[in-house]
């Protein structure tokens, strides 16, 4: 009681920003309190999981926290995929340039909680990491947002040295777009002048590093019949076509020998400039088995950024156990293919579709459908929001920033560039490879969430600075 009351009796000059090391430090414990609330909630927003009260409940948690910081206008959007964003908003001292914050509150599914070594929605510390699913991707950045905020908040006069907006999207993972649309039908909502994109990471850990780029992806669903029923393998399989034999040699025409990604039609010898990926860490981040060779041809962080990637993410035929000696008379795959920035997803949808069927042997009946998708993004990296966020993070790291692509997808960065074309969108966060993003086992590493807190506040008292509106 007597400490809170010295506090609050300080003078503002006492607490400058550069006591905010200090500030964010001190609300780490609470930083891990919250995200081990968040990260109960298993907001997975796949329709077929029936958790949408669970994802409905993430996002109240999300309201509530925006409340408690001083946001006002903080609203649940219900948008148009049945999923709910969080948006609220804070007015910073008059003339103050305005933030966009971005996260997301849904999560990928925990796939297999048997496999985590701790339960998947249970906030666990082990060897200095913080393990849960979305601890980093994306409720650890929900986190860097907030304190950063309280951070700002404490340690100069109350008000934020920019006016900011948060919006916390509920259906990233699933790429149904349900906050695109929202935005599309409601321009002004999100309009900025600045907008930190908070769902990536470093490069690598403690490396401090700007996003310049993003692939989009598109998905479709093959499905190969050839009879009107499974046969017997000796009794027919040798004439009989099979569907299963079929979908396999299609699928393999997607790679050339070194498993390059070889679309008819589609470039694959694309370079991105900037940094490389060193071979040795991508085979460590990548977690690769000793003796097994990396697949495609040139620079990794061309074939990771800057060329099309095929990935099969499923095939529909009979297990292993359990299977019958018999041909089959059909079979289907989920294909996703990542698309980098100068290629739409439509165009590449084409050719893949165009590819796939072409590919069909024996006269077997091959259906592609079409699933949804998000564009590709490359920032525009020559602004003021740049200048900031690189000072910001040589300040909160000791190390220059560094600038990189990466090979995941944002569908919302390419809706923001679009209503917004004269926003500069800057993309960071706490998801550095270590953190194993959509696999079993995700962390985040609290000593990155607390420097990546501190580069956001330093980001924004920098950019406050640096603004001219006449600019
Ligand atoms: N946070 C990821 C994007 C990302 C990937 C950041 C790798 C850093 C490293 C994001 O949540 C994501 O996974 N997006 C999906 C979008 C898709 C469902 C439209 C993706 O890339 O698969
Ligand atoms: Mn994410």
């Amino acid at each position: 009681m007597l400490v809170a009351l010295v506090i609050t009796q300080l003078p503002e000059t006492l607490m400058t920003a550069s006591d905010l090391p200090a500030a964010v430090r001190s609300l780490m414990p609470r930083a891990r309190r919250e995200l081990a609330e968040l990260v109960a909630f298993p907001s997975i927003a796949d329709p077929a999981l029936g958790l949408d009260e669970e994802c409905r409940a993430a996002a109240r948690w999300v309201a509530d926290a925006l409340r408690a910081e001083g946001l006002t206008d903080v609203r649940l959007l219900e948008t148009p995929d049945g999923t709910l964003s969080v948006y609220g908003e804070l007015t910073g001292v008059p003339g103050a340039p305005t933030v966009l914050l971005y996260s997301h509150h849904d999560v990928q599914p925990e796939v297999d909680a048997n496999a985590w070594a701790s339960p998947p929605f249970t906030l666990t510390e082990r060897d200095g990491r913080w393990y849960g699913r979305g601890a980093a991707d994306c409720k650890g950045n929900i986190l860097m947002h907030l304190t950063a905020l309280r951070a700002l908040r404490q340690t100069g006069d109350g008000r934020l040295p920019v006016n900011v907006k948060v919006i916390v999207e509920g259906s990233e993972e699933q790429g149904t777009g349900g906050l695109e649309q929202y935005a599309l039908a409601h321009p002004e909502l999100l309009a900025a002048d600045a907008i930190v994109i908070g769902d990536v990471g470093n490069f690598a850990l403690g490396l401090p590093t700007a996003t310049a780029s993003l692939r989009g992806i598109t998905e479709v669903r093959v499905e190969v019949r050839s009879l009107q029923g499974n046969l017997h393998s000796g009794q027919f399989g040798g004439a009989a076509p099979d569907a299963l034999a079929a979908l396999i040699r299609m699928l393999a025409t997607l790679h050339d020998e070194h498993g390059a990604t070889t679309i008819a039609g589609l470039p694959g010898d694309q370079s991105r400039p900037g940094v490389d990926y060193p071979e040795e860490r991508f085979r460590a981040d990548a977690r690769v088995l000793d003796g097994v060779e990396l697949i495609g041809t040139g620079r990794i962080a061309d074939r990771l950024w800057a060329r099309p990637a095929v990935t099969v993410l499923g095939i529909d035929v009979p297990s292993v156990e359990g299977a019958a000696s018999s041909v089959q008379a059909g079979a289907s795959a989920l294909v996703s293919l990542r698309v980098p920035p100068g290629m739409t997803i439509r165009t590449a949808q084409d050719a893949l579709v165009a590819h796939l069927e072409a590919a069909a042997p024996w006269g077997v009946q091959a259906v592609v459908t079409r699933l949804t998708g998000g564009e590709a993004f490359s920032a525009e990296t020559s602004g003021p929001a740049y200048e900031a966020l690189g000072a910001a993070m040589h300040e909160a790291y000791g190390v220059e920033m560094g600038v990189c692509g990466m090979g995941g997808s944002i569908p919302l960065c390419n809706t923001l560039r679009t209503l917004y074309p004269r926003a500069e969108i800057v993309l960071i966060g706490v998801e550095e490879p270590s953190c194993q993003i959509h696999a079993v086992n995700e962390s985040v590493d609290p000593v990155e969430l607390e420097r990546m807190s501190l580069s956001e506040a330093y980001f924004l008292r920098n950019y406050a600075r640096s603004w001219s509106p006449t600019a």
